[in-house]
């Protein structure tokens, strides 16, 4: 199973245990690193020093590669401030109607400053760093490769793996319309930028040929079982990146709700919906999203995201899967609730007996 990109990266797996910002703790990043895949850690709701904190976390319980998850935003937003109050009033209402003694209030920031967690991932210094919704500069692409730290961005389209290119990653990762959690289209509307992985993976393959390095394509969206990461393979990806499929991990911090919801979800369930966080993302229509009330519908991420944190806190506390954000990607029924380590274990032994059964 060695490749260039294994071999880059020093891991044993073309596996990929995708950075799913407040779901992967440090010890299922670890897991999935000494089990020999690249584990990663989410890191787009963090703080600076939480970002330092679980890098050495993590450092403490493996000494294997990792990546660090960004999400690329500005530093600062404007809310309007009218339409959050009427958004506030109606989240209220609907939560007092549903029995969650809970209300929505104004946060001190929307969200961490982007530059700030740059800087922490610089010092934590991880073998890899991610980015999702946008492109990094040039000088942060220079201050990573100072680093040493090998560069993974996020496409939903070719014209994205394209700016990437450009921009100086050392790979991207094709996010195809199947994948749970937040799109990260950025150059096209969120609805243009849903491209199925089997007609995204071999159009990227082909835009790529034209570029004098290599840049190796990371496949990513209902993956779920080691036939996916050769299915994958085949259609020329270097290696696959699952997020769904870790969900169900004892080490993974989702809510038992959450969890225990994934293996009943039909595949028509699994929607893209905007209502959680004001930015589009796959997962589990569920009665929160149809009940959403129509003034939070209209506001931004991560305006909206900020204003229902409290609110997920609180649906998770009380085992409230149906208020809660069950991201999740097209396949999830597919899940197999078992100790990281052993998923990829189990996810390689596939791999290699689906490859079996290509041989002459
Ligand atoms: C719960 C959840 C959270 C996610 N958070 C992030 C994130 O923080 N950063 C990121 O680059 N991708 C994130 N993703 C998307 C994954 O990187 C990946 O594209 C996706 O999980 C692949 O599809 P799958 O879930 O069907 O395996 C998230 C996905 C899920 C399911």
């Amino acid at each position: 199973m060695s490749s260039p990109f294994t071999r880059r990266l020093d891991i044993e797996h073309p596996l990929i245990q995708a950075p799913m910002s407040g779901s992967t703790p440090p010890s299922l990043v670890a897991a999935v690193s000494n089990a020999g895949g690249l584990g990663s850690l989410g890191a787009g709701y963090l703080e600076p020093q939480a970002i330092l904190d679980q890098a050495a976390q993590i450092r403490a319980l493996s000494d294997r590669p990792y990546a660090i998850g960004l999400f690329i935003l500005p530093d600062a937003f404007e809310a309007d401030l009218e339409a959050v109050a009427k958004a506030r009033e109606q989240l209220d209402a609907l939560m007092a109607r549903e029995g969650l003694g809970v209300r929505t209030s104004m946060p001190a920031q929307w969200a961490p400053r982007y530059s700030d967690q740059f800087a922490a991932l610089c010092e934590a210094r991880p073998a890899v760093a991610m980015f999702a919704f946008g492109v990094i500069t040039p000088a942060q692409l220079r201050e990573l490769k100072q680093r040493d730290i090998y560069v993974i961005g996020t496409a939903t389209t070719v014209d994205e793996a394209r700016a990437w290119a450009d921009g100086g990653a050392d790979a991207v990762s094709l996010q195809g319309a199947e994948a749970g959690g937040h799109r990260s289209t950025f150059l096209h509307d969120a609805e243009d930028g849903m491209i199925g992985l089997f007609a995204l993976l071999p159009l990227a393959v082909r835009a790529m040929a034209a570029y004098s390095r290599d840049v190796p394509l990371i496949a990513a969206g209902g993956i779920m079982d080691g036939r996916g990461v050769l299915a994958a393979e085949i259609l020329g990806a270097a290696a696959s990146q699952l997020g769904t499929a870790f969900l169900t991990c004892p080490e993974c911090s989702a809510a038992e709700a959450w969890k225990q919801d994934l293996p009943r979800v039909e595949d028509y369930q699994v929607t893209t919906i905007r209502g959680f966080s004001g930015r589009a993302a796959r997962g589990l229509r569920n009665r929160f999203v149809e009940a959403m009330p129509s003034a939070a519908q209209g506001l931004p991420y991560p305006i909206l995201n900020a204003l229902t944190a409290p609110l997920r806190r609180a649906a998770a506390a009380a085992g409230r899967g149906d208020l809660l954000s069950e991201w999740c990607g097209q396949a999830a029924s597919l899940v197999r609730p078992q100790p990281a380590a052993e998923l990829v274990a189990r996810l390689m032994y596939e791999y290699r007996l689906a490859k079996r059964t290509l041989e002459p």
